[in-house]
């Protein structure tokens, strides 16, 4: 049995790094575990143009220690009235890496996302022109369309005429938890990826309803049957350079998630590299942990491979209950568990 796993070391292909407080309190546990990370724009007000992703930067930075040696990749939040021209010069400066569509009241922080997938006709051509990632959050927003159908719907609906409309555009399907999504992404061009969590790996949507209402099992897209958990995680597994790492860490407060309308979002970058590592193992597949981890998100960004190692060990380690104190304490995914897996260097 592999006591020991020593990989490149990687990076986080989607989280939300919050601001202010919260920021200081969460983005510490991304930079101690990846090198770089895809940040999530959806802020009040959204990231919309290169000054305000550049003040972002700015403070995520801020929030870490000067020798961190993380690099935030940041990213414009697509509006209906989106800028193509200004998206063409924050992706030629740096400034941003991607676009990330949300469409309209998808989750959270979503009400100024897209209504109509045609208002970007002239983004999207852009986009594609200058092989500017497009990140999306797939499902559809329609009220009538069950909760657990909204990923499957959007890929049938907007991604397939999107993709055939648009046959170069680089596009991540972003947290997939269907067996629809791993399907179309494993039958598509090389354009196109995905990015997958731990908790789409782990848990099924019976762990929402565990003996009473689960809040911190709560995300969007919300988790589905066993049968899609299974296909996610075969599909990851499989080692198909398609499938990268994206924790899609979300913290909120505790008093956020323990409400009457608790916010969506499981709070993973702690412990995110011992909870992928433990499904990789469990499944007989710990030598294509690097790939997913390390090596097929920088290649399909275009970036470099990083530097450097990470090495975990088997010998558990115990998830608190809570991190963190006051207003910014959050309730890690795993809390009360302990993984099979460390991070010891
Ligand atoms: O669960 C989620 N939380 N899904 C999202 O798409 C957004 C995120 C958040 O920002 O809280
Ligand atoms: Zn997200």
């Amino acid at each position: 049995m592999t006591q020991r796993i020593t990989i490149r070391r990687p990076d986080d292909w989607h989280v939300h790094l919050r601001d202010g407080d919260i920021l200081h309190a969460v983005a510490g546990f991304t930079a101690r575990q990846f090198a770089r990370a895809i940040v999530m724009p959806n802020l009040t007000p959204p990231v919309t143009s290169i000054a305000a992703a550049e003040a972002y930067r700015g403070r995520i930075m801020d929030a870490l220690p000067a020798d961190s040696g993380f690099t935030p990749l940041m990213t414009c939040y697509l509006t209906d009235g989106a800028d193509a021209a200004e998206i063409a010069r924050g992706y030629a400066s740096g400034a941003f890496a991607a676009c990330k569509l949300y469409p309209a009241h998808a989750t959270t922080n979503s009400a100024h996302g897209v209504t109509d997938i045609r208002k970007l006709t002239d983004v999207l051509e852009t986009m594609q022109r200058i092989g500017m990632p497009l990140l999306i959050h797939g499902e559809v927003t329609d009220r009538h369309v069950d909760i657990f159908d909204r990923e499957a719907v959007f890929i049938e609906t907007i991604l397939a005429p999107l993709v055939r409309d648009y046959p170069a555009l680089k596009i991540v399907l972003e947290h997939i938890t269907t067996a629809e999504a791993a399907d179309f992404v494993m039958g598509a061009g090389p354009q196109i990826a995905a990015t997958v969590t731990p908790q789409h790996m782990i848990i099924n949507r019976n762990a929402i309803f565990d003996g009473g209402i689960r809040p911190h099992a709560y995300c969007l897209p919300v988790a589905k049957r066993e049968q899609h958990r299974l296909a996610v995680r075969r599909a990851v597994v499989s080692g198909s350079p398609k499938f990268f790492l994206g924790t899609d860490s979300a913290p909120h407060g505790v008093g956020r998630k323990e409400a009457a309308c608790g916010c969506a979002g499981i709070f993973n970058a702690p412990y995110a590299l011992e909870s992928y590592a433990q499904v990789f193992d469990e499944d007989g597949a710990l030598d294509r942990l690097e790939g997913f981890a390390s090596e097929h998100g920088p290649r399909f960004y275009g970036l470099p491979l990083n530097e450097g190692t990470v090495t975990l060990e088997r010998s558990g380690t115990a998830v608190p209950d809570l991190i963190g104190e006051g207003a910014t304490a959050v309730v890690p995914f795993h809390a009360g568990e302990t993984l099979a897996w460390r991070v010891v260097d």
